[in-house]
């Protein structure tokens, strides 16, 4: 599937995967697509949205609660657990990978979670526009993509300017949480977020603790297998002036 512009020009951090979907991750779309599945005016490509296009939270989960956004969701493993233990806050999981998507909301379903929903689209676009500004209490990115080739390296989401991306969809006091199992990505995660003035480390000593909110993936379990160290970092968005 090609994508034929990046957001402002700067490469994405996902290479879009164009295998099929089984007919059960079809009939998600289909049937469940319409209660989780967030309807996203599209700039010029498909995961793109429209600069113009906001959400309107109350109208969209029906209620005014918490919002936890969760960035390249993956199956959908983390925010289906917190979405069905809280079913007082909201979750939006932000995914361009479909086939995670349709398992997100299978899951979903089958947990009774309605007050999870998702959106295919690429996630900085989410964050810098489509998002009303401090809508969100937290923001999570776990295992993303490492980008581990020296030439690659532009592409990994959490790069300079990331920070005040996920700034402005944060309140005031709300938390960015990441986590992955790549020693250099996390080094540049806590390069990116200590150089910026929105941001403040909410941890104490080199690295934070687990978030016990993660749930254990295949990504996680890899990363341990292959004798990686995993890191998590926590930050708090300073309030605004
Ligand atoms: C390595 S996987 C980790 C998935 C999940 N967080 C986990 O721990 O199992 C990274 C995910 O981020 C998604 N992703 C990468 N860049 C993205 C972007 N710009 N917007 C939305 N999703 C993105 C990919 O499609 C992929 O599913």
């Amino acid at each position: 599937m090609v994508e034929p512009r990046t957001f402002r020009d700067e490469p994405v951090s996902f290479v879009r995967r164009s295998g099929r979907m089984s007919d059960a991750q079809e009939r998600a779309f289909e049937e469940l697509g319409p209660h989780y599945l967030l309807d996203v005016p599209r700039d010029i490509a498909w995961t793109s949205v429209h600069p113009e296009a906001r959400l309107d939270l109350a109208d969209e989960y029906g209620r005014d609660a918490d919002l936890y956004v969760e960035i390249g969701s993956g199956q959908g493993h983390a925010i289906v657990a917190a979405a069905s233990a809280r079913p007082d806050d909201d979750f939006l999981a932000v995914e361009v990978f479909r086939a995670g998507l349709a398992r997100t909301m299978l899951d979903a379903d089958r947990e009774g979670a309605r007050n999870i929903r998702v959106v295919e689209a690429n996630a900085p676009e989410v964050l810098s526009s489509y998002l009303p500004e401090s809508a969100a209490a937290e923001v999570w990115i776990f295992f993303p993509d490492p980008w581990h080739k020296k030439k690659h390296t532009k592409r990994r989401l959490v790069r300079q300017g990331f920070g005040d991306t996920a700034a402005r969809a944060l309140r005031d006091g709300g938390l960015l949480r990441l986590a992955t199992d790549w020693e250099d990505y996390a080094l540049q995660m806590r390069e990116v977020l200590d150089a910026d003035p929105l941001f403040e480390r909410a941890f104490d000593g080199e690295w934070a603790d687990r978030f016990d909110g993660r749930v254990m993936t295949a990504f996680e379990r890899k990363g341990i297998a292959k004798g990686r160290d995993i890191r998590d970092l926590v930050y708090r968005r300073r309030s605004r002036p």
